[in-house]
């Protein structure tokens, strides 16, 4: 029997349908043939640069083949970072509430005109909530949030805004949305198989030397910092002094921070939630979060992004116009079912809601650390992120992903997955069924003993 702690398992267990990483192709990974007819379309050269599939869905196919040499396995998954536990009901009602009052084909005739306005008029009273709820004390305003379907989504939107011509850095190790839709816009060059990275791309080294967090002396000057904290897949968080550097740098530099704070509510030190926490972030950071992490939404899908209308391009532009030109054009809109949800995350009781769900990843998160630490590995991350950062020195992370997934049927993520700063290090993620973080913490147990 299988068991995973994967999309498929959540289909039967959540009301809304979660994301399918299945239709997710590797574009660098060719196809097979299934005629000879060619077009006369020149592939685009950026796509070519890609290396081997996106990081996930590559995990997801040796995920797949394990299941297909052992298939009466239990296979746990603590790779993909996808939430397993039910959206809290306070949550889920308000949807379908939202849902049933959906202006579509079927039910428009059913639905008073009343409703259906206040189903539309979601957007301006979800952006002022975000605004009060995170950025209360911190100068945003409704008008410069971007409700969206993603942070993911938004990282790619910012990239079409900056386009090709800008330089960018980066944390190593780091989400691989920043390197990859770096490269598909062309701002990098090839990848230089040597050094594991692409020319171009100004790689911010984090280590345990350095507390992960990189030695800004030495980063050289680019336009575009992104920066991820509480960091995955690191689990590392920025203090306040050291964000304050980040915005001094990119002051320095007339460079843009693009912050994402998606597990910002999975701080337990007191370090910044918000990079506008800092004073002078306005004039040169973006930030981009979203409710995947806090509210099991990683298939509901919404998002935001904060432009503060402070930003502004070298010609005195507001990069927020801009952004919203490219939001205008690429997306008609996060769904009205998502943001009713989105709303009711931030109600009282949805709040209380989702602290609860947050609550119980980071106990996961303590079983998982506890396992590691008892077993003798040095552990990184965990009490700021559901991410758990264990070192196997001298080790190659793809080869210790494997050995894990053989001998135990535990699917974690290889470090080096995150950049060549990952490398010797593999990524366990908390979010599971607590049964399964167990029984796979007792498997670790048994291999490492
Ligand atoms: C750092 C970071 N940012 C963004 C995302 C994607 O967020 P969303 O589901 O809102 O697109 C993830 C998802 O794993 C993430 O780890």
């Amino acid at each position: 029997m299988v068991v995973s702690l994967s999309s498929g398992y959540r289909v039967q267990n959540v009301p809304f349908p979660a994301k399918s990483i299945g239709v997710c192709k590797c574009v660098a990974t060719p196809q097979e043939q299934e005629t000879v007819f060619k077009t006369k379309v020149s592939r685009n050269a950026n796509m070519g640069k890609l290396q081997a599939g996106y990081l996930f869905p590559e995990i997801a196919r040796r995920r797949n083949a394990h299941l297909l040499k052992y298939p009466d396995a239990k296979v746990i998954s603590l790779g993909i970072g996808d939430t397993t536990e039910p959206i809290p009901e306070v949550i889920t009602s308000a949807m379908a509430k939202a849902f049933s009052f959906l202006p579509n084909v079927v039910n428009h005739m059913a639905c008073p005109p009343e409703k259906v306005i206040v189903v539309m008029e979601l957007n301006k009273p979800l952006r002022a909530a975000i605004a009060s709820t995170f950025y209360g004390n911190f100068g945003i305003e409704e008008d410069d949030i971007f409700i969206s379907d993603g942070a993911k989504c938004d990282i790619s939107r910012l990239q079409v805004v900056f386009g090709s011509n800008v330089t960018m850095a980066v944390q190593d190790p780091s989400y691989p949305a920043y390197v990859d839709s770096s490269v598909i816009m062309g701002q990098t060059g090839e990848f230089q198989k040597d050094v594991e990275k692409y020319a171009n791309i100004e790689y911010m080294r984090c280590t345990a030397d350095n507390g992960f967090f990189p030695d800004l002396a030495k980063v050289a000057r680019t336009d575009i910092i992104f920066f991820c904290s509480p960091n995955n897949p690191t689990g590392a968080a920025a203090t306040r002094e050291q964000l304050t550097q980040l915005v001094q740098l990119a002051k320095k530099n007339g460079s843009i921070i693009v912050y994402d704070s998606a597990y910002a509510l999975y701080m337990s030190d007191d370090n910044p939630r918000s990079i506008f926490e800092i004073p002078g972030a306005r004039e040169v950071a973006i930030e981009t979060s979203s409710f995947s992490k806090y509210a099991g939404f990683t298939g509901v899908r919404l998002g935001w992004t904060v432009v503060p209308k402070q930003l502004l391009f070298s010609d005195g532009f507001p990069v927020a116009k801009d952004f919203n030109r490219i939001v205008c054009t690429c997306f008609n809109g996060a769904s009205n079912v998502a943001q009713a949800g989105a709303l009711a995350c931030l109600s009282p009781e949805g709040l209380e809601a989702i602290y609860e769900v947050i609550g119980f990843y980071k106990e996961n998160t303590d079983i998982i650390v506890d396992t590691f630490n008892s077993l003798g590995f040095k552990v990184y991350g965990g009490k700021n992120a559901p991410y758990v950062w264990v070192h196997f020195p001298g080790q190659s992370s793809w080869d210790v992903f494997s050995e894990i997934l053989e001998k135990t049927h535990v699917v974690t993520t290889p470090g080096s997955g995150f950049g060549p700063g990952g490398e010797g290090f593999i990524r366990v993620s908390a979010f599971g069924h607590r049964e399964n973080i167990l029984e796979a913490c007792r498997r670790f147990k048994q291999l490492y003993k």
